[in-house]
């Protein structure tokens, strides 16, 4: 059974590698020894990204343009992986999706891609990775909720509900593995500053930052745990936000996520 937290030499698939929190995931994989393939729509700045940290770290980074959204993305990914040569020790679901503003104004055409990307592909990835992680004895499978999965998100309705879904999903899929040798969890960041967040300003205070993201979820590798919350504060907030009656929930997130829209 392979130690999880032994990265070096391993390869690791990061989708949503071209900005943000995933962009920093394969920083923080790349630093710790692990040949990476980075998936993005943004072939240009995952190709940067990659000439980086090749320069850095002397890896194989290998780049894919593949957009998510679209039908049958997480087949023609693992074919792609198996026409490197490559078996993926570590997958890191991150790309997602997310609106701010009222449901009633998301344009109904777009509904199957957000459904495809922020919650088809990350199942269909993660069973495609599970069993050749459980032949070989080991693995990680990182999925990116975020705290939104805790309680509902007026606003945000889509990206909330599938992080509720990403989240139940996961750690059901972890209790399955925890004696099979591959370490499963999600990964529930709260506010943080990215390209996604530009402009917001987080109820919370101050955003957490993807490298303090990431931390989080490298350091949780350790552990036992189904899902990871990143931040005391947003730990707190989660907490607490799934014990409170429906009714003041649902008040308090429609005050605060309206401030968050007006202010965006
Ligand atoms: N930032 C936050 O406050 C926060 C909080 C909770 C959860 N999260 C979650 O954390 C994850 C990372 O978000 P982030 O904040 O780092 O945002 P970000 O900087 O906007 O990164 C999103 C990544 O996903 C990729 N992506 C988007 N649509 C895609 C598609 N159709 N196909 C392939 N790749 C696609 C983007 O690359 P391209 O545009 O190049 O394709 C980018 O690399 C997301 O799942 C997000 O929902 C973020």
């Amino acid at each position: 059974m392979h130690d999880p937290t032994l990265i070096a030499g391993r390869t690791a698939l990061v989708t949503g590698a071209s900005t943000g929190i995933g962009a920093e995931f394969a920083r923080q994989l790349a630093a710790r020894g692990a040949h990476l393939i980075l998936v993005a729509r943004s072939l240009d700045k995952l190709d940067a990204l990659a000439a980086d940290l090749r320069a850095k770290h002397q890896l194989d980074v290998f780049t894919m343009q593949l957009d998510l959204s679209t039908p049958n993305a997480s087949a023609r990914l693992f074919q792609r992986v198996s026409d490197l040569g490559r078996s993926v020790d570590f997958l890191v679901n991150n790309a997602g999706f997310s609106s701010l503003g009222p449901t009633a104004e998301l344009d109904p055409d777009q509904v199957p891609g957000i459904v495809n990307l922020n919650v088809e592909v990350i199942m269909e990835n993660t069973v495609r990775a599970l069993p050749p992680m459980i032949a070989r004895g080991g693995g990680v499978i990182i999925n990116i909720a975020g705290t939104g999965a805790f309680q509902p998100g007026p606003y945000m309705a889509a990206r909330t509900a599938s992080a509720a879904f990403i989240l139940s999903f996961t750690q059901a899929v972890h209790a399955e593995n925890t004696d099979r040798g591959v370490r499963v969890f999600a990964l529930c960041p709260g506010p943080t500053a990215t390209p996604m967040t530009s402009g917001q300003t987080s109820p919370l205070g101050k955003m957490r930052t993807p490298d303090q993201v990431v931390a989080t979820a490298l350091k949780a590798l350790g552990n036992r745990k189904a899902s990871v919350v990143d931040g005391r504060l947003n730990n707190l907030v989660a907490r607490i936000g799934s014990r409170l009656p429906e009714p003041l929930v649902l008040a308090m997130a429609t005050r605060i996520m309206k401030r968050t829209t007006a202010a965006h």
